[in-house]
């Protein structure tokens, strides 16, 4: 009785063997101009694409996505009045607004600010940073500039969370001081020098 059952898969195993190496061949013969057999054809063709194919869903209209403040000021005088830098006075921030200087806009502005950075005149002079100009610019205005950009200068949005962007002023605010130093800096470094 065992044995015949032993005997029994044996064949269908033989059976299913035989099955499978016939239908790999009669799908494997045809020409290769057209796929072959598609086994489960919901995996080849991924439902998950099939979904989104007709049209890339959009955000309900008026949706803001979480942890995002819409930016919606056009030049630097209207973010000038209207922005304040949010951070603390700590040298925490400023080490972190060096840094991202540094990093992020020292290859053009140069390392003062002054217009000289290494990728001048690759790409054109960009105007100082130590200008009347942007030294009496409100931190809002400088923000517009990081946030939107300007002509050639690309928009560091992407890049640089707000909170770095406030640092990085923070920094160029030190930067022009150590250039313009008032008489009470000077003052400061000569006693620091005795
Ligand atoms: C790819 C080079 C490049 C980088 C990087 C860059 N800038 Fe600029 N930036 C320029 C150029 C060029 C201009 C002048 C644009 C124009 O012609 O209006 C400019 C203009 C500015 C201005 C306005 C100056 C004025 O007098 O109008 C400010 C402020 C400024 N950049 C700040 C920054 C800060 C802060 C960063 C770093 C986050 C940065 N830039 C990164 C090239 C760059």
């Amino acid at each position: 009785m065992r044995s015949s059952i032993v005997h029994l898969a044996h064949r269908g195993f033989f059976l299913a063997a035989f099955l499978i190496v016939a239908m790999a061949a009669a799908s494997g013969c045809t020409k290769h101009s057209k796929p072959n057999y598609i086994y489960m054809p919901d995996m080849y063709y991924s439902p998950a694409v099939k979904a989104q194919k007709a049209l890339m869903r959009l955000p309900v209209e008026g949706t803001v996505p979480r942890g995002y403040t819409p930016y919606h000021f056009t030049s630097p005088e209207e973010a000038g009045k209207a922005l304040i830098d949010p951070l603390p006075p700590t040298h925490a921030v400023l080490m972190r607004g060096q840094m991202m200087f540094n990093t992020y806009c020292q290859v053009c502005h140069g390392p003062a600010g002054l217009g000289d950075g290494n990728v001048v005149p690759k790409i054109p002079r960009p105007p100082s940073l130590q200008s009347d100009k942007i030294r009496n610019w409100p931190d809002g205005s400088i923000f517009h500039i990081i946030t939107r950009g300007q002509n050639v200068m690309p928009s560091y949005a992407s890049q640089i969370m707000p909170e770095d962007r406030w640092a990085i002023i923070r920094y160029i605010r030190v930067l022009q001081r150590s250039q313009h130093p008032t008489p009470e800096d000077l003052n400061a470094l000569e006693a620091d020098i005795k």
